[in-house]
């Protein structure tokens, strides 16, 4: 029977549920007994030391891995067993941005965008274009670099090209992997504030991985640490910030935090 709670035209169902996730490589578990709950509109940042299993959960819940144990819904669904059809339409309400940004290489900008919007199979190369060209123009490229092959593009280039491919399906959730690292501190600023304007403007839900405290206290709602092969705290910045684990310690209590901290509370204020 299906659990009411659970239907996805729910607004008050959790737009990602994770329970008691398992996933192990070989022998080795990489998460166990994962358990993260996220509700609609929150901006969530995922943090967790390097090779804690970040990535793999991402992987996850865009269902590019299939659980060794637990359960993966997503708009209170689980993106496999309902067939081909149920999963294209589930994966069509959420975008994607890739920790190596992931472009086709030997397609240009235009075409890089215009990918889902073509594998629809529902507009024609007109209304394509119109999107493609709205979509660039959403994160701040020129219409000239439609034309521009990945190889010719500069880091900050390629994350904003990832992202109008994200957007291009106008995605409810973007599922970010480290979408600032290996940009310099003014990129990284003005992919941020992208980010938060197009959060606010197209309402939607964020999860996004990040090793920069800038970037976490800028954008964050939420935190999520991923420490011991599980969620280990989840909640608002401050909340978590007090709990007395070597993880956090480290991350959000060194001076170097203090500084990311202080100066983004002071900006908020301001
Ligand atoms: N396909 C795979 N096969 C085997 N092991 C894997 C695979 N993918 C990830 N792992 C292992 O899982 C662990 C977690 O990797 P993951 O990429 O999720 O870490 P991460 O938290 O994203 O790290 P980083 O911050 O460096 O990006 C690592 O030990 C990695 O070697
Ligand atoms: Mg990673």
């Amino acid at each position: 029977m299906r659990d009411e709670s659970l239907h996805p035209c729910n607004d008050q169902v959790p737009i990602i549920s994770v329970r008691n996730l398992g996933t192990r490589f070989g022998r080795n578990w990489v998460l166990r007994n994962l358990d993260l709950e996220i509700e609609r509109g929150e901006m969530v940042a995922l943090v967790g030391g390097s090779g804690s299993g970040k990535t793999t959960l991402l992987r996850q819940i865009d269902g590019l891995l299939i659980p060794t144990e637990g359960e993966v819904r997503i708009f209170g669904e689980s993106l496999f067993g309902g067939g081909i059809l149920r999963e294209r339409a589930i994966r069509r309400r959420f975008g994607v941005l890739f920790q190596q940004g992931a472009l086709f290489s030997a397609l240009n900008v235009y075409d890089n965008v215009a990918f889902p919007l073509r594998e629809l199979k529902l507009l024609d190369e007109g209304m394509i274009h119109d999107l493609v060209m709205l979509k660039l123009a959403m994160v701040e490229l020129l219409p000239q670099h439609a034309a521009l092959m990945p190889a010719e593009l500069s880091g900050g280039m390629i994350k904003r090209v990832s992202l109008a491919r994200a957007l291009a399906l106008e995605p409810e959730l973007l599922l970010l992997d480290e979408p600032t690292a290996g940009l310099d501190p003014d990129r990284s600023d003005s992919f941020v504030r992208l980010i938060c304007g197009l959060g606010a403007e197209l309402g939607l839900t964020v999860v996004f991985v990040t090793h920069d405290l800038d970037t976490l206290a800028a954008l964050a709602t939420k935190v999520a640490v991923l420490a011991e092969q599980r969620i280990l705290a989840y909640g608002a910045l401050r909340e978590v910030m007090q709990m007395d684990h070597p993880f956090i310690h480290n991350f959000f209590h060194s001076e170097r935090a203090a500084r990311a901290l202080n100066a983004a509370a002071l900006t908020t204020k301001a």
